[in-house]
């Protein structure tokens, strides 16, 4: 599928929630319901045209998705399981790890990195054991809780030390940022979650609307109709920029060599 039916399918599916919106104003409980049904049958349309064109497709793509939250079963996984649906209903695979509940350390600058480069000095989380899938994904997706209008702590700190310490190994992937929140602080935890890949030339896939999921107890993010979809059309679009790129990452496309200035002089 090229660029044109693409974003024309994914109109589609999008133009059918828009209509319904103002349709349902209008509408009667039954004519909503009608409406919901043929929405409905427009994205299933939408995203069996997309299974279709997927079928013969080898799974030779892999994302990597990262659970941020302490709870195993909460609602960021929720969203990033939505994510690897679909992502599988384009043919492409994904890989689930999970920042834990256990301690992560914090990066201390000891710059032991950039010496040996490929790990961080403290082998005594799970900073190494994720970092070291860089190389066999071919794109990135982080989900992070909210915390405090932040990200959480360890997913922040598993970031931050692992593109310290191999990020080679994932620059210029496609990567995307998914934040989950019980009500507040969900754009200013998606644009830190968005920071590093922006360094690091690796193109920032988006969706139709910010990739944000609305819920507090363990399994409400699946009642947020708005935050499932936005998964979903991230994930088509993720399928997409892979298969365009054919998977190839983006250093070597426009990067020039660091020319670092700091102001203190
Ligand atoms: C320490 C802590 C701080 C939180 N801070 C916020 C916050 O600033 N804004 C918000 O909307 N929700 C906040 N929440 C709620 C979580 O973001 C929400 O429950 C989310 O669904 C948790 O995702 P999870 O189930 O994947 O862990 C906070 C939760 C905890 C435990």
């Amino acid at each position: 599928m090229n660029r044109r039916e693409f974003i024309e399918k994914s109109a589609l599916a999008a133009g059918g929630v828009l209509l319904s919106a103002s349709g349902a104003k209008a509408g009667n409980s039954q004519a909503k319901g009608e409406q919901a049904g043929s929405e409905q049958a427009k994205t299933e349309q939408a995203n069996s045209a997309n299974a279709a064109d997927n079928k013969d497709s080898k799974k030779d793509m892999k994302v990597l998705l990262i659970n941020g939250s302490p709870r195993p079963k909460g609602n960021t996984s929720i969203a990033l399981a939505e994510v690897a649906k679909q992502l599988e209903k384009n043919g492409i695979e994904s890989e689930t790890v999970w920042v834990g509940n256990k301690a992560v350390r914090g990066c201390i600058a000891c710059n032991k990195c950039k010496e040996k480069p490929g790990a961080c000095v403290f082998n005594d989380d799970v900073c190494n054991s994720i970092s070291a899938k860089f190389a066999e994904c071919d794109a990135l997706i982080v989900g992070s809780p909210v915390y405090w209008g932040q990200p959480n702590g360890a997913v922040l700190s598993v970031i931050q030390r692992a593109f310290y310490s191999n990020g080679g190994a994932i620059a210029g992937k496609p990567a995307a940022a998914i934040a989950v929140c019980r009500r507040g602080g969900a754009t200013a935890t998606f644009e830190a979650l968005n920071m590093p890949f922006q360094m690091m030339n690796m193109p920032v896939v988006t969706s139709q609307y910010w990739n944000i999921v609305y819920g507090r107890e363990a399994g409400q993010a699946a009642l947020d109709k708005e935050g499932m979809q936005t998964m979903r059309t991230l994930a088509n679009n993720m399928a997409w920029m892979l298969k365009a790129t054919e998977g190839k990452p983006a250093p070597g496309r426009g990067e020039e060599p660091w020319e670092p200035m700091h102001f203190i002089r």
